[in-house]
Order: structure tokens, then C-alpha cells, then sequence
């Protein structure tokens, strides 16, 4: 038996979206900026995926631009957000993605910007109190929060991070690909300034994903050329993978209840077998906390042992594929910024399990025996 339990890494392609990208891949081939035939289908295929997201996330098609990924949709809204405001003050904390973080220290060290970080309790989640206050003291900043961990799950109050935003004029990012199409955004009520997807996440093409850049607060552009997406991103756009990932989302969404129920029972049972076999095991961050946490993710934390640094490879042996790593306090360059940020001193083992509307219940038995069986072995 093969399990995959690497979701939150990258999810399988549904199949139905294959089948929607295909014809683009082989007869619809024009290129969406030229004016004849061939072209002029291809684009309007684009603009009918636009509007598709825009009426899922309850905003307008000129507020959804088409980029490569997350990772570019994370770059552009914090480097073009901060040269187009002006922006002196960012407000973050340390367990972002290393697309925002990395990002983040790039314009640090070009003095372009003053990072501070806000205060994290003792389970991840942002402290709302300190906001305020980092709010209140350097104004008109850039707030870039994510909405859900992508190790340990932790989600964000986004609406009130919205909010508090608003109220002191921050440009507000968030960077939502872990939860897109795995939560619904509203954009009339969240008071977000940009948001960021990969379709890879939710069962679409790898290569491609989009921002969400309000109306009120445009940017600059950031990849100069054509004058494609609205002037924002010059370049040929990846036609299939952008019909795949409008088509994958309206998958999302047409399923998501039925979704969400079954993963998050798989979910719950993992936890409740995980602490029947397992002595000691606990969950980090607040992974384990079905209202506060990510129902894709489950982080697990075990005890200290010497084979911990081998419990990936073993699961893998066996059949598993999850991923993890350490907190790392030794600041060797493997193991997990995240972990190391909120238990530098801990030597315990972590594996993250993430999970898809394809998991089945004898596969989370199956792992979770497995990983007890090398625990045992190991401890
Ligand atoms: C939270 C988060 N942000 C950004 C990314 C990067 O997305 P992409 O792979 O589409 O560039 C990922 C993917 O691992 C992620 O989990």
C-alpha cells in the first residue's frame, strides 16, 4: 500500500480538471493576444475563467490577475505594495512562508522597509492586542498574515486582521493558499487588500495561481513586457493552467461542504488513534484544534527520541509519504523555520500529515499504525 499524505505539499489533479484543460493543450493552441481566430477563442476561454473566480470570491473579474503560483502572487503584492504605497513599516511574524518572509527581509535589507514582527501566544496565533498597538505606532504600514499555517494549520481571524487594517490604514496581505478551495473568501466582507492562491493546492495544475488586488488599492506592476493581465504581468499566459485552476476552484466549491466533512473526519480519527498508540504524542500549534486550525493539516509532535531525525525516511519506506521536519535548534540549515520560531529548544519529532478529498480512512489507519510501529521501535 502507497498513501499519500502530503496535501498542504501538492494535491493530485482531479480529473475533471484534466479533461477541461486538455482541448487547450491541443486544438485551442492560439495565443490569447492575437486578434484573429485562433486567438480570439483562447481569450475569451480566459476571461470566461476570470469572471468564474471573480463570482466564487464575490469580487469583480479586474481584481483577479493570473500568476505563475503563490510564491509569485506572494512576491508581486508585498514588493509592488510597498513601492506603490510608499510603505515604511511592515507588520508579520516569523512563521510565514518563505515566499513572504524571504521577501519581507529582501526589502529589510534594502532599507527599503522596518520589519516587525507581532507577538505570537503560545500556540501560534497572532496576538490581535499586539497588532493593534504595532497598528497604532507605525500606521499606513504593510500587514502580510497569512490565513492558515501551511505546517502547523493555524488559522488566522482574517476578518478581523481585516478590520484592525482598515481602521489604521495598513495594506493588508494574506497570503490564502492553503486555504483556497478549502474555505469560502468573500471579498465584501473581508477587508483585504491582496490575496494570493496556487491552483496545485486545491487539485489543479501545478505552474499556476492568482492574486486578488482590491479595486481601491491597485499596484504597480512588477514583470514588465506585454500588456497581458491588464497591464499587471506581461507575458504569455499559461492558457491550460489557468483553465484548470478556475475549473478546479468551481470544483472546490461545488464540494466543498461533502469535502470538508469527510477530510475532517479523517482528520479527528487520526488525532484519536494517534493518542490510543502513541504515549506522549502531542499536536503543534493548535493543529488538533478543529475551530482554529486548518482541517487539512494535522502537525504531530512526538516525544524526544534519538531515530526522530529518521522517522520521515522510515514512513516513506513503509509506504508513506508525509513531510515535517524538526524544529532544529541545532540552526543546521534542514528542518523547520516555523517549529524552530515556536519551540527553539524543543528535540521532539514532527511529521505533518495533510489531507485530500481522496484520503480514505483505512489509509489514516494504515499510517498511523505504521508510525506508531516505528515510534515503538524507535522510543
Ligand atoms: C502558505 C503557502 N504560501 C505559498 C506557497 C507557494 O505556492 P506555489 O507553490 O504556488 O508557488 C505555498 C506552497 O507550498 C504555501 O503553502
Amino acid at each position: 500500500m502507497r498513501v499519500y499524505l502530503d496535501n498542504a505539499a501538492t494535491t493530485p489533479l482531479d480529473k475533471e480538471v484534466f479533461e477541461a484543460m486538455a482541448p487547450f493543450m491541443l486544438e485551442d493552441f492560439g495565443n490569447p493576444s492575437s486578434t484573429h481566430a485562433h486567438g480570439r477563442k483562447v481569450r475569451a476561454a480566459i476571461e470566461s475563467s476570470r469572471k468564474k473566480i471573480a463570482e466564487l470570491l464575490n469580487c469583480t473579474p479586474g481584481e483577479i490577475i493570473f500568476t505563475s503560483g503563490g510564491t509569485e502572487a506572494d512576491n508581486t503584492l508585498i514588493t509592488s505594495g510597498v513601492q506603490t504605497y510608499n510603505i515604511k513599516h511592515a507588520i508579520s511574524t516569523p512563521i510565514e512562508h518563505h515566499a513572504v518572509t524571504h521577501t519581507l527581509e529582501v526589502l529589510e535589507k534594502q532599507g527599503t522597509i522596518e520589519l516587525h514582527h507581532v507577538e505570537l501566544d503560545k500556540n501560534g496565533h497572532v496576538d490581535l492586542g499586539h497588532l493593534e498597538k504595532l497598528l497604532k505606532q507605525f500606521p499606513n504600514s504593510l500587514v502580510s498574515l497569512m490565513h492558515a499555517n501551511n505546517e502547523i494549520g493555524n488559522l488566522l481571524d482574517i476578518q478581523r486582521v481585516g478590520e484592525l487594517s482598515k481602521q489604521y490604514n495598513a495594506f493588508f496581505h494574506s497570503d490564502t493558499v492553503q486555504t483556497m478551495g478549502h474555505y469560502r473568501h468573500n471579498m465584501k466582507e473581508l477587508h483585504v487588500c491582496g490575496l494570493t492562491a496556487g491552483a496545485h493546492k486545491f487539485h489543479g495544475p501545478k505552474g499556476v495561481g492568482f492574486m486578488y488586488i482590491q479595486k481601491d488599492r491597485k499596484i504597480a506592476q512588477l514583470i514588465h513586457g506585454g500588456a497581458q493581465e491588464r497591464n499587471m504581468r506581461g507575458g504569455t499566459e499559461n492558457v491550460y493552467g489557468i483553465i484548470g485552476l478556475a475549473k478546479a476552484l468551481e470544483i472546490a466549491y461545488r464540494d466543498m461542504a461533502e469535502h470538508t466533512r469527510h477530510i475532517q473526519a479523517l482528520k479527528s480519527r487520526m488525532i484519536e488513534k494517534l493518542r490510543e498508540n502513541i504515549p506522549g504524542v502531542l499536536f503543534n500549534g493548535d493543529s488538533a484544534n478543529s475551530e482554529r486550525s486548518l482541517y487539512t493539516v494535522l502537525n504531530v509532535s512526538l516525544p524526544e527520541s534519538e531515530e526522530n531525525d529518521m522517522l520521515l525516511f522510515n514512513l516513506d519506506l513503509q509506504g508513506i509519504s508525509a513531510s515535517g521536519g524538526s524544529a532544529c535548534s541545532s540552526g543546521a540549515s534542514t528542518g523547520s523555520h516555523v517549529l524552530g520560531a515556536l519551540y527553539p529548544n524543543s528535540k521532539r519529532g514532527a511529521v505533518r500529515f495533510s489531507f485530500s478529498k481522496y484520503n480514505t480512512a483505512e489509509e489514516i489507519d494504515f499510517a498511523t499504525e505504521k508510525l506508531a510501529d516505528l515510534f515503538k521501535v524507535n522510543a
